[in-house]
């Protein structure tokens, strides 16, 4: 027997009516907070993923080379194609763009509850504005989306990197060494950062800055950092002054990918244990790596997945879906009789079946029964002389004879 791929999923009928109705709700919010759709492929260069995604996502890339002997590669994420794509065919638009996406993403990590070789993405991307409100309109949309699903609890860690990479600058650590140092603080690996610091600027300034990365608290926590938190305290209080709240401030945060320029932010949903990071995002520059203007950016990304789990251990469900009709024809009443009249029915807008496996009565009743059908329409010879049908409430077991004209209004009532 072939299997499927390790760490890819199918899905059955009832996981994907699921996925769909999760989506569906995403979107809405999404178009609600006014975000247009996009959908980018699922291969691109793999240099556009080579310039700035950092070694985590870069030794997890499915990368290969196409007939044409192409490097290409299946998309660990979704903000650098959709910048690409900006930068390809929407420079043109006006600014800020809203943008986002739901789609499936690669990373070749190790499986198990909530982290996936095939995972999906809901991504969001404001490009062209730099502002504190592009910032604090992300924390808005994606608290919003967690409150909206009665997540049971869930919080932010948010941080600066971009206050970390100015306190590098002044201690005069090389610029390419930063991103060492931010992947080591990123995995919580902060006795190797300092030691890394070690020789690259005086013990005064390490200790300064590993205080600054261990600097945790509420909004009052920024007030010492002067002006390199000016930023990051006006998005608080713009977002704040919106209802949001469920934050710490943490400047430990600075991502695993190599993009971020700013605010940086996580959200933790702590039932999922290892895997309880449901959403990731912040501000950062990727546009011009990419040929195009040196535009300013924010985003996130929820794992759609994550969130999925953590929205059902919260008690949401999806509305149920069955089957309002199913028409079973006697003979001698022919297949076509049933389909013309499932047909009729579909086209006043309600959701019907009809037999398709040459069932007798008692065998299609006990097929409405099993498949969750609310109502069986049963015409024989005798129904269809009365020009009726027998509608049975399969719930119920009542019968009553409908004339065919009232049946769609009867069935909706
Ligand atoms: P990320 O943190 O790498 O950020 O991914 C976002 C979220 O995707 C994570 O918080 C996690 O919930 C989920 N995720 C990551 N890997 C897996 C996996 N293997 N299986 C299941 N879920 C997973 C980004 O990708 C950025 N592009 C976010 C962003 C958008 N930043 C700015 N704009």
């Amino acid at each position: 027997m072939i299997q499927r791929i390790r760490g890819t999923r199918d899905f059955t009928p009832a996981e994907m009516h699921k996925r769909r109705e999760m989506e569906t709700f995403l979107r809405n919010i999404s178009l609600h907070f006014g975000f247009s759709e996009v959908l980018t492929p699922v291969m691109e260069h793999a240099e556009l993923f080579v310039a700035k995604s950092g070694p985590g996502v870069l030794e997890e890339m499915y990368s290969f080379e196409d007939r044409g002997g192409r490097k290409l590669a299946l998309r660990p994420e979704l903000t650098a194609p959709i910048i690409r794509f900006y930068v390809n065919e929407l420079l043109d638009r006006p600014l800020p763009l809203k943008l986002f996406s739901i789609s499936n993403c690669f990373r070749y990590e190790e499986p198990q509850l909530g982290r996936y070789r095939e995972f999906y993405h809901y991504d969001v991307e404001i490009i062209g504005s730099s502002e504190p409100a592009a910032d604090a309109e992300l924390l808005l949309l994606s608290d919003y989306v967690c409150k909206s699903l009665h997540l049971s609890s869930y919080k932010y860690r948010i941080g600066h990197v971009g206050i970390i990479r100015d306190a590098l600058h002044a201690a005069g650590v090389p610029k390419e060494r930063e991103a060492e140092f931010l992947h080591l603080i990123d995995k919580k690996r902060l006795e190797d950062a300092e030691t890394l610091l070690e020789g690259m600027t005086s013990s005064t300034k390490a200790e300064e800055i590993m205080l600054l990365c261990r600097t945790r608290g509420d909004i009052s926590v920024l007030s010492s950092l002067g002006k390199t938190a000016e930023h990051l305290t006006r998005v608080l209080e713009l977002a704040s002054g919106a209802g949001f709240g469920n934050f710490e401030v943490d400047l430990g945060v600075v991502r695993g990918l190599d993009y971020y320029t700013g605010l940086v932010f996580e959200i933790d949903f702590p039932e999922l244990g290892a895997e309880k990071q449901i959403c990731g995002g912040g501000s950062y520059r990727l546009s011009h790596l990419f040929g195009g203007p040196d535009t300013p950016a924010t985003g996130f990304a929820f794992g759609f997945d994550r969130l999925l789990i953590a929205a059902e251990k919260s008690g949401w469900k999806p509305a149920g879906i069955r089957t309002d009709a199913f028409v079973i024809a006697v003979e001698p009443v022919r297949e076509e009789e049933a389909a013309a009249l499932a047909m009729n029915l579909r086209r006043s807008g309600l959701s019907v079946d009809y037999d398709l496996m040459g069932r007798n009565l008692s065998r299609a009743l006990k097929y409405c029964a099993s498949a969750g059908v609310r109502f069986a329409l049963i015409i024989g010879e005798r129904e269809r002389k009365e020009g009726v049908v027998l509608l049975r409430d399969m719930e119920t077991g009542m019968e009553e004879k409908v004339p065919v004209a009232r049946l769609s209004e009867r069935i909706m009532e």
